[in-house]
């Protein structure tokens, strides 16, 4: 397993662009069931979750062209409507193939996604929004077994606001029969730019990207084309790169995104001191003279991304002052913490709330990967740390961030990525 070895201390400067949004890409790829033909899904991210997504719906007789960021889907031939085990517990999104396979199929056998290194991920949600299309879901070994003649349009509230299960609602409405209103459905851009996929392909969806959602099934849909939207959570992750190793004086601009999908993100960094020039497709930030405490509450959009609490951390670790970190998404996602501690961080941690008391430095140390973001949040200390950090297994950073080290290296950072160590 590759790790990552990072000189700190490197001021940080230049141009950067980000890659497509990996939350879309794997919400994208499985509306490909809906209807059989040819699709181009443009400056769509190389990452390991859309080649995990892509093997996944190979096995079920869909191929794909992915020639660099434009990748071609071709879902004429679907002969499979399985999403084995070995899947899914590599990736939840995999769940994405249930309600388009039991909605134009009429039958799914997709695995329960089971936990995640932060603890577990239920699938309630998911399926409760299904039977009340009319399936028939059966839990079986470990299986969620869906069955439907043909779905009917309902309506539907998700207690609580749910970006997968939005989004599995939405491509199993679009071909029911009748209409189906989705309460307090997902607002993020991600489930905004799936909709807007399903409308190329002929549905009918009112309400993209409020939590009311309505969709008047369709007897068929058809391909369509589409360019995958800018990951927020990566211009957010460079911009906080940039405020915590780059030195005052100094800018970095984060090109070919959308800004007013992370408005959260620069609101905060602008209140921890950073000086941001926010354009329609980029943001320009000067690092502050002295990182201010700000405290930060997680939300569903258009909040402040639980995908960006980690990196928010490992940031107000070097504040000058105490700060106070809530995450209301999941409540344990914080196994960054310890592993930031061991940079120098002080961290106290009290169920959902992290206090973070800042420090004059961080100093380099081995420290362990445990997921996608709390690795983000890693590799951010070690470019501010003093000293050498080793951050180990690195494919958790590669499941979400397109050849991050490279796109670091082009801002001046010192990180190199070492092959295949194992421990
Ligand atoms: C999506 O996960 C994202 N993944 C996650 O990003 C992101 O953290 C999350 O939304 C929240 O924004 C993708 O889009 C592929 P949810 P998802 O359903 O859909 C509870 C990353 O780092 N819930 O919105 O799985 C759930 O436990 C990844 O890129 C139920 O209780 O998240 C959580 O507390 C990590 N029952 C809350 O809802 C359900 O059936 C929000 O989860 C479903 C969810």
């Amino acid at each position: 397993m590759d790790k990552f070895i990072i000189h700190g201390g490197r001021n940080l400067q230049g141009v950067v662009s980000v890659s497509g949004a990996k939350n879309a890409s794997l919400a994208l790829m499985p509306a490909t069931i809906l209807a059989g033909g040819t699709y181009k899904l443009e400056n769509t991210p190389r990452l390991r979750d859309v080649m995990t997504m892509m093997s996944l719906l190979e096995s079920m007789g869909i191929a794909f062209k992915f020639v660099d960021n434009s990748l071609t889907v071709d879902s004429s031939n679907i002969t499979n409507y399985e999403a084995p085990y070995e899947h899914v517990k590599k990736m939840r999104a995999s769940i994405y193939v249930l309600g388009p396979l039991v909605s134009r199929f009429g039958f799914a056998r997709v695995s329960l996604p089971g936990g995640c290194a932060w603890g577990p991920r239920p699938v309630n949600l998911h399926i409760e929004g299904l039977k009340k299309l009319g399936a028939d879901i059966q839990l079986e070994g470990g299986y969620i077994v869906a069955k439907a003649r043909k779905l009917k349009g309902a309506r539907i509230l998700f207690d609580i606001s749910s970006v997968g299960a939005t989004g599995n609602i939405l491509m199993a409405a679009s071909l029911a029969q009748g209409a189906t209103i989705i309460e307090n459905a997902a607002m993020e851009p991600e489930i905004a730019a799936l909709a807007e996929l399903l409308v190329k392909m002929g549905a009918h969806i009112d309400g993209i990207g409020t939590s009311r959602i309505e969709i008047e099934g369709v007897g068929a849909l058809h391909p369509a084309d589409v360019t995958t939207i800018p990951d927020r959570i990566e211009a957010g992750t460079m911009l906080i790169a940039a405020a915590i190793a780059g030195k005052p004086g100094s800018k970095v601009r984060i090109d070919r995104c959308n800004p007013k999908h992370f408005g959260a993100v620069t609101s905060k960094l602008e209140d921890a001191g950073a000086n941001l020039t926010i354009g329609k497709d980029f943001v320009e930030l000067e690092p502050p003279n002295e990182i201010r405490p700000v405290n930060v509450t997680t939300a569903i959009y258009s909040g402040f991304p639980t995908d960006t609490q980690a990196q928010w951390i490992a940031l107000m670790s070097l504040a000058k002052g105490t700060s106070v970190i809530t995450d209301t998404v999941y409540f344990d996602r914080f196994t960054h913490v310890p592993e930031l501690m061991r940079l120098g961080a002080n961290i106290t941690l009290k169920e959902n709330v992290a206090t973070v008391i800042g420090q004059e430095t961080l100093t380099g140390a081995k420290v362990m990967s445990t997921d996608l973001r709390a690795s983000a949040s890693l590799i951010l200390a070690g470019l501010a740390a003093e000293g050498t950090t080793e951050v180990l297994r690195v494919y958790h950073i590669d499941r979400g961030y397109e050849e991050v080290e490279k796109k670091l290296q082009r801002l001046g950072a010192d990180i190199e990525r070492v092959a295949g160590e194992e421990f």
